[in-house]
Formats: structure tokens, C-alpha cells, sequence
């Protein structure tokens, strides 16, 4: 299956939301990830249901939103009403991600359990059955812009590994640092989706180049 891209709109112009939206819609953008921030997990503070149900009417792509919050568990109903079709939190954020995983599924989402740079792949071993999808952190969370921290790539191929012989039908995200030096290896270390935020959203022309990076993949 070709890798999916998944514009990141952290680093989209929030004065031109519906343009810069239309534009990776238009591109052929996979899903629009929604980073969402609280101050408290992650050192940044972005959006909430309010904000992600209002983007809803903007757009019919797949709204996969990644929670970079404390207490997930308090929040993923709100997540859901507001139109989210994938919700991901951190594994640092809650003693009972099965739980979670469980209830965010009940909720008629996809579910997805991230890892931080500092989380080994080892941690998803009791719980991969009940994933949709894992999100490699290939960055400290927070902020778009950071430099690719090189070790994920080895981290992408051991959930490949733990995937295929557990659950093949979870799917491998890959965030941090993404664009057109590292894609090509990503996919072929096991990703299945790319998150950009700043190659995508910082280039003059955003839908130009998602077509690009597709081109290269
Ligand atoms: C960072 C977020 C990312 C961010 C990626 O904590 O989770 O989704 O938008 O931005 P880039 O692609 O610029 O690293
Ligand atoms: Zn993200």
C-alpha cells in the first residue's frame, strides 16, 4: 500500500485556515493531522474540540487528531463529538492505555497510542492487539520545525517488526522532522503514514509541494 501523508496544521497560517485546508485537500492530502497541545505534556498550548468542530465544516478529510495532553481519558469523548476520526494519545500521559484504547474505539474511532523519542517500542508490546495505529515520535513533542532525531528511523522498523507478527492491520505513523530527506527511507523502514507540518505548511506553496513529496515516494 503507498504511504499516506498527513499535513500537520500546526504549522498552517490559522488567518487563511480554509485556504491553506483547500489547498492539501486539493493536493490529495491523505488526512489533516491536529495536533493538540495543553501546556502541561507538552511546553506549547494549540486547540481544542471547539476549534477541531468548526474545522470539521470545512473539510471532509480524515481529522486525525494527536492529543499531546495530560488526562486523555478526559477529553476523548469531546474529541470524538467534534468530528475527530482517529484519536492518538501518548503513552506517557496515562496508566491504562488498553483502557483508553478500548473506549476510543467504542467512540466508533480509530485509536492510536504515540511514543516519545524516549519511550522504546517494547513499552506497545501488551497492548499492540488494541492499537489502530502507532505514532513514532521522531522529534520531542511540542513544536513543528525540529530536527529529525535519526535513532526513529530504527524505532519505525522494531514496530514494523512487532506489527506484523501481532497485528498487520495497525498502522505505523511516522512525526518530527519529516520531508523529503527521510520519506523515502521511512516508508521503507515500515511507515504507513507521514505527518508534515513544516515542509508542507512552510512551503510557498503547500499543495505544490505535497504533489512533490508524493512524487518522491
Ligand atoms: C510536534 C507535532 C507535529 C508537528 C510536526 O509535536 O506532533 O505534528 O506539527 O511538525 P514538523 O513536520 O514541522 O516537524
Ligand atoms: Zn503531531
Amino acid at each position: 500500500m503507498p504511504a499516506l501523508i498527513a499535513p500537520s496544521l500546526l504549522s498552517a497560517d490559522f488567518a487563511r485556515i480554509a485556504e491553506q485546508i483547500d489547498a492539501v485537500q486539493n493536493a490529495g492530502a491523505d488526512w489533516l493531522h491536529l495536533d493538540v497541545m495543553d501546556g502541561r505534556f507538552v511546553p506549547n498550548i494549540t486547540w481544542g474540540p471547539k476549534i477541531i468542530g468548526d474545522l470539521r465544516k470545512l473539510s471532509p478529510l480524515v481529522f486525525d487528531a494527536h492529543l499531546m495532553i495530560v488526562e486523555p481519558e478526559r477529553y476523548v469523548e469531546d474529541f470524538r463529538r467534534a468530528g475527530c476520526d482517529r484519536i492518538t494519545f501518548h503513552l506517557e500521559t496515562t496508566a491504562h492505555a488498553q483502557r483508553l484504547l478500548t473506549r476510543i474505539r467504542e467512540l466508533g474511532a480509530k485509536a492510536g497510542i504515540a511514543i516519545c523519542p524516549q519511550t522504546p517500542v517494547s513499552m506497545l508490546e501488551d497492548i499492540i492487539d488494541d492499537c489502530d495505529l502507532v505514532l513514532v515520535m521522531s522529534v520531542n513533542p511540542g513544536f513543528s520545525g525540529q530536527t529529525f532525531i535519526e535513532r526513529s528511523l530504527e524505532k519505525v522498523r522494531q514496530a514494523r517488526d512487532l506489527i506484523d507478527g501481532r497485528n498487520p492491520e495497525c498502522a505505523i505513523e511516522v512525526d518530527g522532522g519529516v520531508g523529503e530527506r527521510n520519506a523515502r527511507e521511512l516508508v521503507n523502514a515500515g511507515a504507513d503514514v507521514l505527518v508534515m507540518g513544516s515542509t508542507i505548511f512552510g512551503a510557498n506553496d503547500p499543495g505544490a509541494e505535497l504533489r512533490r513529496i508524493r512524487a518522491l515516494l
